[in-house]
């Protein structure tokens, strides 16, 4: 018969059995671990498909600006018809306006906004807006072949009614999905001769 004494309590677990547990605890922490870095890339304000609405630097709310007082979309995003990108205003865009405009609450104070447009113009401090919109680098995107009046879009088909949004809000996916659903429809009066969908779906067309 063996005699059990300390010196053997190591033997209680073969090396084979201590190897499956370190093999074990090995996979269940790095499963752990994925699955915390994939919820918090797929919760991740920014990486939200829809509904991402950023707070800005300076509250600006389109439902005054192009709503309220109709200021069309081209007066401030001047590049939208003519180029790939629709184009931020500087802040002398806004100053055209609100060097002379200045509304004040109800106390006399002037609207928070207000006071921080004038506090970065007069410091010189550039606006670094959050983007709401942001495509993969690897997509090829162009906002003038879509504002061609052969395309018969407007900034509301894909931007949603941004005229009485407070706060611009993402209200598309901006996938492959969401690119191609539009892009295969059928074509409507006014596209090029002997295309049967609406805008060319190769992959080449927007992966280049
Ligand atoms: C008076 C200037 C002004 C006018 C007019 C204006 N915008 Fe803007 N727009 C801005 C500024 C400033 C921002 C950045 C701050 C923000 O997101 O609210 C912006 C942001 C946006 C964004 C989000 C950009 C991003 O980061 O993805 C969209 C989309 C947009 N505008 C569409 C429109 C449309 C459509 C119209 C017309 C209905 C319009 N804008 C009219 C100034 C203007
Ligand atoms: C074409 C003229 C015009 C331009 C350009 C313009 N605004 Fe305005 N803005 C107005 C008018 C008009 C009002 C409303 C004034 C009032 O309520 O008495 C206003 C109101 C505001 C308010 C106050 C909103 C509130 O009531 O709380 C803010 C903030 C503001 N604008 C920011 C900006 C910024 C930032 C830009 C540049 C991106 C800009 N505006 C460009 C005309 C303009
Ligand atoms: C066919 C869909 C489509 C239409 C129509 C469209 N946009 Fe966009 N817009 C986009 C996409 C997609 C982005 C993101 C682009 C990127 O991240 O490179 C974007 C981005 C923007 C931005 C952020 C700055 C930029 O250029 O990336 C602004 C501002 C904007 N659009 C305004 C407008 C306005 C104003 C109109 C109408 C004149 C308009 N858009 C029409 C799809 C569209
Ligand atoms: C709401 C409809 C719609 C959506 C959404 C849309 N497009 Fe388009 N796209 C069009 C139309 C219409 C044309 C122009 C077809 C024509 O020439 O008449 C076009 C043209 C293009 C062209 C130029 C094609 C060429 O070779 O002439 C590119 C590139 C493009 N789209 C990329 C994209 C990408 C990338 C997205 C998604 C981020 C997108 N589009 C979303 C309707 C849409
Ligand atoms: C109308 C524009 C458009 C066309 C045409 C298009 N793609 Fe895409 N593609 C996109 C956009 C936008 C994304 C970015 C999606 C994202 O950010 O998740 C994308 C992403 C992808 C990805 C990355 C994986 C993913 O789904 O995010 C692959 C791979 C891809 N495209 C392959 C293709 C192939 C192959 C074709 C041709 C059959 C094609 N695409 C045609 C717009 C387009």
């Amino acid at each position: 018969m063996r005699e059990f004494s300390v010196s053997s309590f190591p033997q209680m677990f073969t090396k084979e059995f201590d190897r499956r547990v370190h093999l074990l605890s090995a996979v269940l922490g790095l499963s752990i671990l994925m699955g915390v870095s994939f919820g918090t890339y797929a919760l991740w304000p920014s990486n939200l498909e829809t509904g991402y609405r950023p707070q800005q630097p300076i509250e600006f709310s389109h439902a005054i600006m192009a709503g309220k007082h109709e200021i069309p979309c081209g007066y401030c995003h001047t590049t939208a018809e003519k180029g790939p990108h629709a184009g931020m205003p500087t802040l002398k865009t806004c100053m055209n306006c609100h060097e002379r405009i200045q509304p004040r609450d109800s106390r006399g104070g002037l609207k928070p906004g207000i006071a921080a447009l004038l506090d970065h113009f007069s410091s010189k401090k550039p606006v670094l807006w959050e983007k709401v919109h942001d495509l993969a680098d690897f997509v090829y995107f162009d906002h003038s072949r879509h504002m061609a009046p052969s395309a018969g879009l407007d900034c509301a088909d894909c931007h949603g009614d941004v005229k009485s949004m407070e706060r611009v809000e993402r209200i598309h996916s901006l996938k492959m999905g969401w690119c191609l659903d539009c892009h295969m429809q059928p074509p409507p009066e006014g596209s090029p001769q002997g295309r049967t969908t609406r805008a060319p779906i190769g992959c080449t067309t927007c992966h280049r």
